[in-house]
């Protein structure tokens, strides 16, 4: 089916152990629920953007018990700015489920872990090896992506064809020995993050440079296929900006839908002018101003952000709920906030700041 390649597995554990990544949070332990944790945040989330949340999560929830016993919102706070907030609902999800149907024995193997919720093949292949030493395969965008320049295989990798050509030849090539199972696991997410990557790929320094077809072929940059291109919808929203000073007015979402139980921007609804909108809520302020447009990229959609900022001369008493929260234009930063809002309140410190 393949062009064989000689000693696959060996060639990669030995690059590894030499020029992997060492010293990662996550590897200093074989606890399953501090692995779990952090393959499910390094699920489309780089090691850098990953390591500061990994370490501020575990020291709020250091246990699956701590985590099940949390308020959902706890978890989204902390959660706030990684993107892709599925993840977080269904890591709490699991973490009961863990206390309900294994006692709070977080489980390590493979078939347990396919089970909780948002923990798909590969992700349970990769806790099972780095927790249990088990002999599974994984197939992430990384593996993917090395796996089809190295064998030239074509054809959009997230295509089921594609997909079932790759698991097979990602189950053939598994190191025949178990206990190497972490080291090989590590050494292809390594290979396919630092040198096997989409733009700049390192082909020199690659431990499987004189096998691989692309590089024979000269068709690197040609594979993986891509993914044929979709355009994306566009959505509009639209959001208000109360200031008070130099405060700023929040709302947490409701629990469902986008940015479920995060903080966020008041919304104004798309039928309502800006005047009126504020009138209904008895608000006292100034001008309304409409703030530079942005856009923020979803995987299914694209959002356009239609901010306005509006100046409040006095306390808006009907805001005065629990689910609301003012937060200060310097700290923005550290804030738990969705990345669309605070890139809508960057820009808008960025012009207070020039005004001053
Ligand atoms: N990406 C997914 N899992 C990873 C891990 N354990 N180490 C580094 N990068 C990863």
């Amino acid at each position: 089916m393949f062009m064989a390649m000689t000693a696959f597995a060996p060639r990669l554990i030995a690059w590894q152990a030499a020029h992997g990544r060492h010293g990662l949070p996550w590897q200093a332990s074989r606890d399953p629920y501090r692995i779990w944790l952090s393959e499910v945040m390094l699920q489309q989330t780089q090691v850098a953007t990953v390591t500061p949340y990994y370490i501020r999560f575990l020291a709020r929830f250091p246990d699956v018990a701590a985590l099940a016993a949390a308020p959902l919102e706890d978890v989204m706070a902390l959660w706030s700015g990684l993107g892709y907030y599925a993840r977080a609902r269904n890591l709490h999800r699991a973490a009961r489920q863990v206390m309900e149907k294994h006692g709070g024995r977080f489980p390590a193997a493979r078939a347990e872990l396919a089970e909780l919720p948002g923990i798909g093949r590969s992700t349970a292949a990769a806790i099972a090896a780095f927790a249990n030493q088990e002999r599974a395969a994984i197939l992430d965008g990384n593996v993917k992506r090395v796996l089809c320049r190295v064998f030239g295989i074509e054809g959009p990798p997230g295509e089921k064809a594609t997909e079932t050509r790759l698991w097979a030849l990602a189950e053939s090539l598994l190191p025949d020995d178990g206990k190497d199972i972490g080291a090989y696991i590590q050494a292809q997410m390594d290979l396919g993050a630092t040198l096997c990557t989409r733009g700049h790929p390192q082909c020199a320094a690659c431990p499987l440079a004189d096998e691989c077809v692309a590089r024979r072929e000269g068709r690197v940059a040609e594979l993986p296929t891509p993914r044929p291109r979709k355009i994306l919808p566009r959505r509009r929203q639209r959001f208000a900006v109360l200031m008070l000073d130099d405060k700023v007015l929040l709302e947490r979402r409701p629990p469902v839908g986008l940015w479920g139980g995060l903080l966020g921007l008041l919304e104004i609804p798309p039928d309502v002018g800006i005047a009126r909108w504020a009138e209904r809520f008895g608000l006292d302020c100034g001008q309304p101003e409409l703030l530079p447009a942005l856009t923020h990229t979803f995987t299914h959609f694209i959002l356009e952000l239609e901010s306005w900022r509006i100046p409040l001369r006095a306390f808006p008493r009907m805001l005065a709920e629990p689910t609301h929260e003012w937060l200060a234009l310097d700290r923005i930063e550290s804030a738990a906030l969705p990345t669309a809002v605070r890139k809508i309140l960057t820009a808008l410190a960025g012009t207070v700041m020039q005004k001053v």
